[in-house]
């Protein structure tokens, strides 16, 4: 099904944009004036047309409500809109459902992101002249490919070697190998991003951060995996939108840039640190202090122990920086999940409360000495 006309302009064509990073990238975009988009969204349990309310009427965003999977459709659209670029975000994102069901993420992220580069590279084929020039195909990935750091490890860079040990990352991982032979064999102009983990506002409460909020703001436990030590390295969302819009602008055809604020901290002092937020943030709460809700519960298999990026390529050769550090980005995201609990609430209904039995249910809460 689609919706309105394009604007004028060349258009993007972006997968997932219902999705956090995508929506975030979405209004980024057409704030930022740099031309129409259309979105191609399956709405998933995962995405939310909700986030883009504010630009839904903008002659200059267009949502076509289907799969990429659908080889026709994406053909279709990519001969209507004639895109300059595309930017591909939709994936099945969840490690902790990839651990409870894996094929979803096999369909999508490796056939999905097969069938949208064969269109592309059809499409691409029939471009001319600065048309074709100016095409690229910027496929959106994560860390994850390159597995787990001991602690002294040095940070990822492009060229660690792939080691994804999640059936989340291992698809991923094979999808940016789709997209690297892509380029090399049909020439296709492909570029990757492997970035850490995103925080920040419309990001579903499944992950860790959201979740704690949202759990906290309930009087809920806050379920840590195993000890908490386990190390990412956080991003605020809104810096890797502008190191996507960077790549797409400047980036060289076939490279890879890794994406990441610097930012590592174990997952317990993340969720210590939301406590506190909430108990600034919300000073009449009955449930301060909000720590006194955390609770070790039985360890994610097969969980990866420190993910840290080392992102001098792309400040070196693309000049961009992170604007946001993880205390100022942490603020922002809680005040925003404070002053949206109506999105919250819309997306934690129904089938959300599943997947919560599912994922926690099982979990045995476990003693903090045991994890010591
Ligand atoms: P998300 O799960 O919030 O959103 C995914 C979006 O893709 C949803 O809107 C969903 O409806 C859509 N989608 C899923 N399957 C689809 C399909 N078959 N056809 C069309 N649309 C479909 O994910 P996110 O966190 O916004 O991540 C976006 C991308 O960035 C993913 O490719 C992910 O691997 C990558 N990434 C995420 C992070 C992170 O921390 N969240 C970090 C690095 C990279
Ligand atoms: P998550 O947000 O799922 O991202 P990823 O697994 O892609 O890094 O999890 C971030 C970290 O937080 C990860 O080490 C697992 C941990 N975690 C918990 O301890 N408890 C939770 O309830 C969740 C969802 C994650």
């Amino acid at each position: 099904m689609e919706t309105k006309q394009k604007d004028a302009g060349t258009p993007i064509l972006v997968t997932g944009g219902a999705g956090f990073i995508g929506s975030n990238f979405v209004l980024e975009w057409l704030a930022a004036g740099k031309g129409p988009v259309v979105n191609l969204d399956k709405l998933t349990y995962a995405g939310n047309h909700e986030n883009l309310v504010t630009v839904e009427e903008s002659p200059a965003y267009t949502f076509i409500h289907g799969d990429i999977c659908d080889a026709a459709l994406v053909k279709g659209l990519l001969e209507k809109h004639r895109p300059r670029a595309v930017v591909h975000f939709a994936a099945e994102s969840h490690v902790d459902r990839s651990i409870h069901g894996p094929e979803a993420f096999l369909r999508t992220n490796i056939d999905g992101t097969f069938t949208l580069l064969q269109a592309a590279r059809a499409y691409f084929g029939s471009l001319t002249g600065e048309e074709r020039d100016g095409f690229r195909f910027l496929h959106v990935s994560t860390d994850e490919v390159y597995g787990t750091l001991e602690p002294e490890d040095p940070a990822f860079h492009e060229e660690t070697p792939y080691a994804p040990n999640s059936p989340y990352a291992a698809s991923k991982a094979a999808s940016d190998h789709l997209v690297r032979a892509w380029v090399h064999t049909y020439g296709l102009p492909a570029m990757i991003t492997n970035c850490s983990n995103n925080y920040g506002p419309y990001q579903f409460p499944e992950k860790l951060i959201p979740l704690m909020i949202a759990n906290a703001r309930k009087g809920k436990p806050l379920p840590v995996y195993g000890d908490g030590q386990q190390v990412r390295d956080w991003l605020y969302v809104t810096d890797h939108c502008r190191a996507l819009m960077t790549v797409l602008e400047r980036g060289q055809v076939g490279e890879t840039y890794n994406v990441g604020g610097g930012n590592q901290r174990s997952n317990l002092e993340v969720v210590t640190t939301l406590c506190a937020l909430l108990d600034e943030l919300s000073p009449e709460s009955p449930l301060k202090p909000h720590k006194q809700l955390i609770t070790y519960v039985a360890d994610r298999p097969g969980h990866d122990r420190r993910y840290a990026i080392d992102a001098r390529k792309l400040e070196g050769e693309l000049g961009w920086r992170a604007q946001e550090s993880f205390e100022t980005g942490l603020r922002k995201t809680v005040e925003w999940y404070l002053a949206n609990t109506a999105w919250v609430g819309s997306v934690t209904s129904g089938a959300y409360q599943q997947w919560v039995k599912q994922n926690y249910g099982t979990r045995e809460g476990i003693a903090a000495e045991e994890t010591r």
